[in-house]
């Protein structure tokens, strides 16, 4: 069985972006680690980076038709800013039947009023913020 990690916009930056928000390691350094932790656990992780919504929303449907289909547990999304402004995503989460795990590196309860609110939180299994790139780790052991 399969998870994907999805990760929305600006993540690509990880490791130059903001790094003392975000920490040092790259997008490709916490697939990496994804990918590391799902084979300890008899997973496999596809792993997909987008900064357009519209794309994010293709790869919920993806996942929800792989789901049907007995290939995939779920998806561990992190939606960085669109978490905060998107209808559409949280349509396309109920939407596709998929089950979600929103994920933060920071914790975003700690940052600006405008972070405090997701639009994905009530239709997610879950939500690990504030761990670093270790919230993904925590995610996918929460398989
Ligand atoms: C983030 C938090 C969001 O508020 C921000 O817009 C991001 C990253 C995080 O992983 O901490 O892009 O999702």
């Amino acid at each position: 069985k399969s998870v994907l990690i999805l990760n929305g916009p600006n993540l690509n930056l990880l490791g130059q972006r903001e790094p003392e928000k975000y920490g040092t390691s790259t997008l490709h350094d916490v697939e990496q680690l994804c990918r590391e932790t799902a084979a300890k656990h008899d997973l496999s992780v596809t792993c997909l980076q987008s900064n357009h919504e519209g794309e994010l929303i293709e790869a919920l449907h993806q996942a929800g038709k792989a789901l049907l289909k007995g290939d995939m547990l779920g998806v561990v999304f992190n939606a960085g800013a669109y978490t905060h402004t998107s209808v559409a995503l949280a349509d396309a989460i109920k939407g596709a039947n998929v089950p979600v795990v929103e994920v933060h590196i920071s914790n975003v309860h700690q940052r600006e009023s405008f972070r405090h609110h997701s639009f994905l939180t009530p239709v997610s299994e879950g939500v690990i913020a504030g761990f670093g790139i270790t919230s993904y780790v925590l995610a996918i052991e929460g398989w």
